[in-house]
């Protein structure tokens, strides 16, 4: 079978095609056409920017991603098509509607069913497209063994989400506040580094010292699974305002941005994988999955793996390939498959009115 899906909750227009055959999944295409150079001009999203954007490219977008299967024009080469599969939520309501009505078209003038997808369960599946693509002859998703710990970090939402089965998802705990990945975007405003920030705080944290600034863990010891970040971020603000009006430092260079930016990035890597690690204690995953835009953090993805490692003999940790963590359609095309394999599919008169909901929960 043969999935085109389309993303379009954010700032990113994707889309991709997925064939599946038998179980195993081969990747025929996977475009993303990103607005950052647009929104960075502005250190942040502006929504409505953003959907005007994505109307703009969502046509050309779509035909990239069919260009590879046989047929001498698109309308041809939408047939090999089997199944239609979008984002309905959560996101910003604007670019969702963008992709899901340029979907429900599609679904009704090809007469293919439309699978809805949540977002973050695409991030979540984001590791599943790499392990069904065989390694040395391995499937390496066999090993993806419930139940599984899904740690979704972006820059909208941060989650500790527990799965006993496929599409069963329990979240377990959730940030209270901002998500990591706006903590990563608004410490870079602060510091005047653009957006977005998780890349570039992440580049500079690896030239400076993370012991240099004592930052707060929130939340850390508390007796549950939630979050919270804005405090963190607000006690960067206070100690830029204080390092900048200190005689002491004489300038704001390079090096004091960088320890910021290793101190915050430590922090936020503390209180996620502590947090990981409790849930891992109480709930006994098999697996431990990352996912989301800051899944792409290689020191993050280098301490988890260390640490867990360190507590668990028996758990398997799967991390996204790089270019599977940010927003792609891929992954909305790995967890549609899922819900065709479990038949959670729309009827024809359903995907009339299907409409996107920025609010969607899993
Ligand atoms: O999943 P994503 O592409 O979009 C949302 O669903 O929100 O995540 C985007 C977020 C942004 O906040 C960005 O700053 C962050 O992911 N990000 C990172 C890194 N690369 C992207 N955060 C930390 N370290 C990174 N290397
Ligand atoms: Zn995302």
């Amino acid at each position: 079978m043969k999935i085109l899906a389309i993303e379009t909750s954010c700032d990113e227009t994707a889309a991709a095609v997925l064939e599946v055959n038998r179980g195993r999944f081969n990747l025929l295409s996977n475009i993303v056409s990103s607005q950052i150079k647009i929104h960075s001009k502005y250190g942040g999203i502006i929504p409505e920017v953003a959907a005007r954007k994505q109307l703009e490219v969502i046509i050309p977008v779509i035909e990239k991603s069919v260009e590879i299967l046989p047929g001498t024009s698109i309308k041809s080469k939408l047939k090999n098509i089997d199944y239609l599969a979008v984002t309905q939520g959560p996101g910003l309501i604007t670019s969702l509607t963008v992709g899901v009505e340029t979907a429900k078209t599609l679904s009704v003038v090809l007469n293919k069913p439309l699978i809805p997808v949540n977002h973050l369960a695409g991030h979540i599946y984001a590791n599943y497209l790499t392990g069904y693509l065989s390694v040395n002859g391995q499937r390496l998703a066999n090993r993806i063994k419930f139940p599984v710990l899904c740690l979704v970090i972006s820059g909208g939402h941060t989650l500790l989400v527990l799965m006993k089965d496929y599409l069963e998802y329990q979240v377990v705990g959730e940030t209270q506040d901002d998500a990591v990945g706006e903590a990563f975007d608004k410490v870079a405003k602060i510091l005047n580094l653009g957006y977005p920030g998780g890349p570039i705080i992440s580049k500079m944290a690896s030239q400076g010292d993370s012991c240099k600034f004592n930052l707060p863990r929130p939340m850390i010891n508390q007796n549950n699974f939630n979050f919270s970040f804005s405090g963190l971020k607000t006690a960067v603000l206070y100690l830029t305002k204080e390092l900048k009006s200190n005689s002491r430092v004489k300038q704001f260079n390079n090096e004091t941005i960088s320890n910021i930016c290793a101190s915050f990035q430590q922090a936020v890597i503390d209180v996620l994988i502590t947090k990981t690690i409790k849930a891992a204690k109480k709930y006994n995953p098999k697996t431990i999955l990352l996912g989301g835009g800051v899944a792409a953090n290689l020191e993050l993805r280098r301490q988890l793996q260390e640490k867990t490692k360190k507590e668990f003999s028996n758990i398997k940790i799967f991390m996204p390939e790089l270019k599977f963590a940010g927003d792609n359609a891929a992954m909305i095309a790995a967890a549609a498959y899922f819900q065709i394999k479990h038949k959670t599919q729309l009827t024809k008169r359903k995907t009339r009115s299907l409409s996107a909901d920025p609010n969607l929960t899993l």
